[in-house]
C-alpha cells in the first residue's frame, strides 16, 4: 500500500544574526492510511518545525516530501490557538470560508452543526476571552 505521506530526508536549518542551526536533521518516515502516529522528544528537538514544513509555513532545507494524494487536506492544530479576539467563535470558524470565498449558507450551517457537535452551541456568539483554554482548541 502507498503511503498517504512520505517523509525522506528532511532537513531544516534556521538562520539568524547569530548564525545557523540545524533543527531538522535526516528525518524519515512513512504515514499510511489510517495511521496514528506520534512524534515524541525533549523540546526544542524539531517536532514543531517538522510540522510547520508540512502545512507550508516553513520552507525545507533539504530532503523530500510526498503525499498521496494530489490534493490533500491538511489540518493543523498548533500548540496555541490562534483564534481572533475581536471576532465571535461562530465569526472565528467561518474566517476560512469568508477567506475562501466559500461562505455559502450551506456551509454556514454546516460550521453550526459542527459547533453544537463539539458541545460549543451556547458559545457561538461568545468571544475567546470567555472560553476555556479546552474549549478555544475545539474552536480552533
Ligand atoms: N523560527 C525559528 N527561527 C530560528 N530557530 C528556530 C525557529 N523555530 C524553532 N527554532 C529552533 O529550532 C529548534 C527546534 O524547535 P522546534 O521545532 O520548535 O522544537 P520542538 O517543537 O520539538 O520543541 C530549537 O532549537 C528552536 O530554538
Ligand atoms: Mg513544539
Amino acid at each position: 500500500m502507498k503511503p498517504i505521506l512520505k517523509i525522506d530526508h528532511l532537513k531544516k536549518n534556521y538562520h539568524d544574526m547569530t548564525g545557523e542551526l540545524t533543527a531538522v536533521e535526516d528525518v524519515s518516515l512513512n504515514v499510511m492510511d489510517k495511521e496514528f502516529i506520534a512524534i515524541v522528544g525533549p523540546s526544542g528537538c524539531g517536532k514543531s518545525t517538522i510540522l510547520s514544513i508540512l502545512s507550508n509555513l516553513e520552507e525545507k532545507s533539504g530532503g523530500t516530501i510526498t503525499f498521496g494524494k494530489e490534493h490533500c487536506k491538511l489540518g493543523y492544530m498548533l500548540q496555541k490557538d490562534s483564534l481572533f479576539p475581536w471576532r465571535t467563535i461562530l465569526d472565528n470558524c467561518l474566517i476560512g470560508l469568508e477567506i475562501n470565498h466559500e461562505l455559502t449558507e450551506e456551509n454556514k450551517e454546516r460550521v453550526i452543526r459542527l459547533l453544537k457537535t463539539y458541545g460549543l452551541e451556547d458559545f457561538m456568539y461568545k468571544y475567546p476571552d470567555s472560553l476555556s483554554g479546552g474549549m478555544r482548541q475545539r474552536v480552533g
